[in-house]
C-alpha cells in the first residue's frame, strides 16, 4: 500500500468507505449479512483506513464496521477509523454528544479522523471548533478535518483547529472537478491537508471514454481501477471507494499498484 505522510500520520492513498453498509439513511438489517462480508473482506485483503459516519444507516455502519474488526481479530491500533459528525449536531454540546455516540458504536476509546460531514446554513464555526479542539485535547478523537468545505471555510477552520487539519473529504473523479476548479485542492497541497475524494468512481457509473478504455487494456486492469490509480497518483489525494462485490473490493485496493505514465496521467487530466 502506499501512503500519504503529513503531520506525523501516514494514511493510505486507498481506503474502504462506508455509504450504504447496513443501509442508506436508516438501518437496513436485511443488508447486514453482505455489510459485514464487505467488510471482512476490505479487511482481510489490507485495507486498513475506514470512512464512515454517525449519518450512515443511521449509525448502523459504525456499529457492523466495530463489530465486524472485533470478529476480524485484527488490532485497532493497526486501523484508521474516519467517521464524521452530521450538520444538525454543531453545536457545542451536540458535538461532544455524537462523538460519544460514535465511540460507543464503534466500540473503540478513540476516533482516528473525525470530520464536520457537511456545513450547515446556521452554524457557527468558532462553537463546533471549540468543542472538536476539546475532543483532541481529551483523546476522544485523534485528529481533525472537515467534508465538503469551499476554500472560504476550509481557511476559516484551518484558523479555528488546534491541530493540523487533516482533510477536506469533498466529491473528486475523472468526471467531477468542481474540487479543482474552486481552488481546494491547490489549497489542501499547499497547505499539507489532504483532499480525499469520495465517490471517486461516480457511485458505480463511470463513464469510459475511448482513451480510459486504452489506457486500462494497456495495463491489464479495469476502468474503474484506473480511474482510482489516477486520482491516488495526485499528492496529496487519498481516496475511499466502496463496494459490496469481493471482486470489485479487491481490485480496488491492488489499484494502488498502478502506475500510470506522465502521457496517460496528462491523457486522463485532460480528457
Ligand atoms: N463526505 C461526504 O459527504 C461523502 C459523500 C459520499 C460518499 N462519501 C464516502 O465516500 C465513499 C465512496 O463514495 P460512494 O460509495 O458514494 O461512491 P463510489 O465509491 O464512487 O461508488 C460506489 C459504487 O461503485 C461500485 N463499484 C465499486 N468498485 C467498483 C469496481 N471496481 N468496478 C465496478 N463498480 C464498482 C459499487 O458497486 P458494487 O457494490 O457492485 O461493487 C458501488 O455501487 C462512501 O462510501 C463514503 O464513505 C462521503
Amino acid at each position: 500500500m502506499k501512503h500519504e505522510i503529513l503531520h506525523g500520520l501516514s494514511i493510505p492513498k486507498i481506503g474502504f468507505g462506508t455509504w450504504k453498509i447496513g443501509g442508506g439513511s436508516y438501518a437496513d438489517p436485511k443488508l447486514d449479512s453482505i455489510s459485514r462480508a464487505a467488510l471482512y473482506s476490505a479487511l482481510e485483503l489490507g485495507y486498513t483506513h475506514f470512512d464512515t459516519a454517525e449519518m450512515y444507516a443511521g449509525g448502523h455502519a459504525e456499529e457492523l464496521l466495530g463489530q465486524t474488526i472485533r470478529e476480524s481479530g485484527i488490532k485497532r491500533e493497526t486501523l484508521f477509523i474516519t467517521t464524521k459528525v452530521t450538520p444538525s449536531h454543531l453545536k457545542y454540546d451536540e458535538v461532544l454528544n455524537a462523538c460519544e455516540k460514535s465511540l460507543m458504536r464503534l466500540g473503540v476509546d478513540t476516533i482516528d479522523l473525525y470530520l464536520i460531514h457537511w456545513p450547515s446554513a446556521g452554524m457557527k464555526l468558532e462553537e463546533t471548533f471549540r468543542a472538536l479542539n476539546k475532543l483532541a485535547q481529551d483523546g476522544k478523537v485523534r485528529h481533525l478535518g472537515v467534508s465538503n468545505f469551499n476554500l472560504k471555510l476550509l481557511k476559516q477552520s484551518q484558523a479555528l483547529c488546534e491541530t493540523p487539519l487533516v482533510t477536506n473529504q469533498v466529491p473528486y473523479s475523472l468526471s467531477d472537478r468542481s474540487y479543482v476548479r474552486n481552488g481546494v485542492l491547490e489549497y489542501c497541497r499547499q497547505n499539507n491537508i489532504l483532499l480525499t475524494a469520495y465517490e471517486p468512481i461516480d457511485k458505480g457509473h463511470l463513464k469510459v471514454s475511448r482513451a480510459l478504455q486504452t489506457i486500462a487494456d494497456a495495463h491489464n486492469a479495469t476502468p474503474y481501477q484506473i480511474a482510482l490509480a489516477w486520482l491516488i497518483a495526485q499528492p496529496r489525494v487519498i481516496t475511499i471507494p466502496m463496494s459490496f462485490n469481493l471482486q470489485h473490493i479487491k481490485e480496488n485496493i491492488e489499484a494502488v499498484e498502478i502506475q500510470l505514465s506522465p502521457n496517460e496521467m496528462e491523457q486522463l487530466t485532460n480528457g
